[in-house]
């Protein structure tokens, strides 16, 4: 249990604020449509975090929040009608899904694993001043518990989450109180993926068509096989629950004490030594890209626990495995 102080909208807040995400923290924090839990985005651990004191059961893509178009396009790739949305709607409750920009620093997890990432530039003036100050891509999904309604002022936040994070930035009342639309351009093809605070219709004002439906499921199930086959998977055959690791299999394993035959393993990472699943968590996308990269047939994976985060890193380990 931590204590969670309630920063005041002042330059003071903002700074201790901006502090506690730099410093790998969670600050929940006002936007236009609803209260974010953020974290730096760069940094893996810091997002287990958010996952951890939501109790997300699985790893959905976040957000990535930035203080300005410039800041977006260092993550992202724009198109041309990406290009025209940002222009027009941000700041604002517009989020654009576009495929990751080479200078990218947004962690695998935050992008649970795709070659895509989830921007928005909010318009709420503390949002954007914390954005400013912090100066990294803020993750945040809206600050509740999983399955719970979603948080428009700084009382509904600790009525979930005091004791589980660093901080919320007290900004009052959200006025929008619906998330962002979200439109993914990522073939050339914008797509609606989830409805929001910009109706459709002033989208499709500005790009002169109708906006096709996305994989809505995207929010639901991001992970789901299919789905997430054309973005990431590991070519690999994931094997769980392994208690030993046969000859040129690579090893995933969790916690102190390795596995049996791990010596004669093609390529061996550890998610958490010390049997930490926040850090665990941390690793799990890019060991699992490590570890198909070795270019070994089976990715043998050791016991993790079904408790804490242990839920969500089974659970995308379980869809990786089922895949083919
Ligand atoms: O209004 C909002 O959007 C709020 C405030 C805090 O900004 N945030 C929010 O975040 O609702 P979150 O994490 O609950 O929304 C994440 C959703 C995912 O479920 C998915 O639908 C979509 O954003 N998303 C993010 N990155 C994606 C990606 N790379 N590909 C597809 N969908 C993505
Ligand atoms: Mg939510």
């Amino acid at each position: 249990m931590r204590q969670t102080e309630r920063l005041a909208a002042d330059a003071a807040g903002l700074a201790r604020a901006a502090d506690i995400l730099r410093g790998g923290g969670l600050v929940a924090f006002p936007t236009e449509t609803v209260y974010g839990l953020g974290a730096d985005a760069t940094d893996a651990e810091a997002v287990a975090g958010i996952y951890a004191a939501k109790e997300r059961p699985s790893f959905n893509p976040l957000i990535s929040h930035l203080d300005s178009f410039e800041s977006a396009r260092v993550q992202g790739l724009f198109d041309e009608t990406a290009t025209r949305l940002a222009q027009a709607f941000w700041p604002g409750p517009l989020t654009l899904v576009v495929p990751v920009a080479p200078t990218c620093t947004v962690s695998d997890l935050a992008r649970a694993g795709l070659d895509s990432v989830g921007l928005r530039v909010p318009a709420h003036p503390l949002a954007h001043a914390l954005l400013e100050r912090t100066g990294r891509p803020v993750a945040a999904p809206s600050a509740n518990r999983s399955g719970r309604i979603s948080p428009t002022d700084a009382d509904h936040v600790l009525g979930d989450l005091d004791g589980r994070i660093d901080a919320v930035l007290d900004g009052g009342a959200a006025q929008v109180g619906v998330e962002s639309t979200i439109v993914s351009c990522l073939d050339g093809t914008p797509r609606l993926l989830r409805p929001g605070g910009i109706p459709r219709e002033a989208i499709e004002a500005l790009i002169g068509k109708k906006l096709e439906m996305g994989a809505e499921t995207l929010g639901a199930s991001p992970l789901a096989p299919g789905m997430l086959a054309s973005h990431y998977a590991p070519r690999a055959q994931v094997r769980l629950n392994a208690t030993g690791i046969r000859p040129g299999e690579a090893a995933l394993l969790f916690g102190p004490g390795g596995a049996q035959g791990a010596e004669t393993a093609r390529a061996t990472l550890n998610l958490s030594e010390n049997g930490d699943l926040v850090e665990a968590a941390a690793h799990l996308f890019s060991y699992l890209r490590q570890l198909d990269a070795s270019g070994a047939a089976t990715i043998a994976v050791g016991p993790i626990p079904e408790t804490g985060l242990g839920e969500a890193i089974n659970d995308r380990l379980r869809r990786a495995a089922a895949e083919r």
